[in-house]
């Protein structure tokens, strides 16, 4: 083997630092013959050593500019973490004149059009296989796997956290709450899990995907976000009893107006194979023109399926192959994102009210007059909820497809009855077909 090794720096010693070495250490015959070349780490560079951690034979350092100075190095693999230190690290280290990988879904979501930029304009390449998914390969599958299809809508469930905790819900009986500290105690969840329940880390995901399928621009800050806080057990056995399931999804679709980008709960029938990808595993489903549906299951997160996904990369630029991602011709503003009150859904709806006569039918009038029809419904013969003042029951109804706006109108009038007694729960439903 003739070629010079490729010199790296991995900067950051966390989780998946630390599962990058392990990885490049186990798997170095093979890394090394599929590579066509040795891949030498140099430097690591992190805030704090971590003697118990096999560097294999690298310098170690605490700081970040010695890495970017260093003519040695050839790619920086950035798994810091965070945003602005990171996001400096990643421009400086392009600037300079070396291959980036990183695993920072926060900053590719928001600035990976300006690093797409940098590195085409100086012949380099910036990975992330790692950032969407962890350990499965679905920038990969859209940058390799499926470029010669158009593809028409990707999904997923595509964060493990909030899996986690609607699997624990729905399998357990636990709330909301209760699933949530599990997973705290498990280390499914960060401290702070708003990130990952406020679904900021799955619109993350899904800008970046969204980017690649469809050649736009990384427009996070348009994705359409909902949470999993507001959803409660209720809910998921409503759902249960009509033939769903709840599950926390990314989705993004081309459609002729434009392109939807939206995070939400949604209804998914029981036998949509996204139904059952249950606990912190993540699933993304791709259909597309010529292969029509593709679906790419496995872990989402943790330190060597992440690492398997930052190697790949590395093997990508030691080799030559690794894709020099196209920068989107329309451009970050002028590919047309549909506003989430122009999509249309099927709708679940709980209204809380009264336990009267005619309640049900004066909701069912206000949809009617707005064209929406009734799938489904279930009715309580008898209060389920006694608060302070009064008892209440829920009434379940799942609508045929609408448009948002008709149904937030719709949904404004049934709020104002007065035997609504508080705010409607609204779901929407997606089947995939
Ligand atoms: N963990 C996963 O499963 C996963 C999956 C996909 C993507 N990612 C992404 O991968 C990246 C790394 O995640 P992680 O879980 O490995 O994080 P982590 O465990 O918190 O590790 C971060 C590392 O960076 C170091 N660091 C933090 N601030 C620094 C600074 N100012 N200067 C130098 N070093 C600094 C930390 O040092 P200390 O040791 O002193 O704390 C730590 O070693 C993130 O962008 C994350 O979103 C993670």
């Amino acid at each position: 083997m003739n070629k010079p090794p490729l010199s790296i720096a991995v900067c950051g010693l966390g989780t998946v630092g630390r599962g990058v070495l392990e990885v490049l250490k186990r798997n170095a015959d093979i890394i090394e013959q599929r590579a066509g070349r040795p891949i030498r780490v140099v430097t690591v560079a992190s805030r704090t050593a971590r003697p118990e951690v096999d560097l294999l034979g690298a310098r170690f350092t605490t700081d970040l500019n010695s890495v970017i100075d260093d003519p040695d190095i050839d790619l920086v693999v950035e798994l810091i973490g965070g945003e602005t230190l990171a996001d400096d690290l990643v421009r400086r280290s392009l600037a300079a004149g070396k291959h980036v990988v990183t695993a920072n879904k926060a900053i590719i979501a928001t600035h990976g059009d300006q690093y797409l930029e940098m590195a085409a304009a100086r012949d380099l390449v910036f990975g992330f296989e790692s950032a969407v998914a962890g350990g499965i390969p679905v920038i990969g599958a859209l940058s390799r796997g499926l470029s010669a299809n158009r593809i028409n809508w990707v999904t997923g469930i595509i964060n493990g956290t909030s899996n986690y905790i609607l699997t624990a819900m729905a399998q357990s009986g636990q709330d909301f709450a209760t699933a949530l500290a599990d997973a705290q105690a498990l280390g499914y969840a960060e401290a702070d899990p708003s990130f990952d329940v406020g679904g900021i880390d799955a619109a993350h995901k899904l800008t970046i995907l969204a980017c690649l399928a469809f050649g736009i621009g990384m427009r996070f800050e348009e994705v359409y976000t909902e949470g999993i806080e507001t959803l409660t057990i209720d809910d998921i056995e409503y759902a249960r009893q009509l033939g769903y399931r709840i599950k926390h999804l990314g989705i993004a679709r081309q459609t002729h107006a434009g392109v939807e980008l939206r995070v939400h709960p949604t209804l998914l029938p029981e036998q949509q194979l996204l139904a059952s990808v249950d606990g912190v595993m993540n699933a993304v489903m791709i259909n597309s023109d010529a292969a029509g549906d593709t679906l790419y299951y496995g872990a989402g997160a943790g330190g060597e399926p992440t690492a398997s996904a930052v190697v790949a990369d590395l093997i990508d630029v030691a080799r030559g192959c690794a894709p020099r991602w196209w920068v989107p011709e329309a451009g970050p503003d002028d590919a047309v994102l549909i506003p989430v009150a122009d999509i249309e859904c099927a709708c679940y709806l709980n209204i809380p009210s009264m336990d009267k006569p005619g309640v049900f039918a004066r909701a069912a009038t206000i949809l009617s007059d707005h064209d929406i029809s009734i799938e489904a419904v279930i009715q309580k013969e008898q209060a389920v909820h006694v608060d302070v003042e009064q008892s209440w029951v829920p009434i379940v109804i799942l609508t045929h497809k609408v448009r948002e706006r008709v149904m937030n109108e719709a949904i404004a009038e049934l709020e104002a009855l007065p035997e609504v007694v508080s705010p409607i729960k609204r779901i929407r439903v997606e089947h995939f077909v």
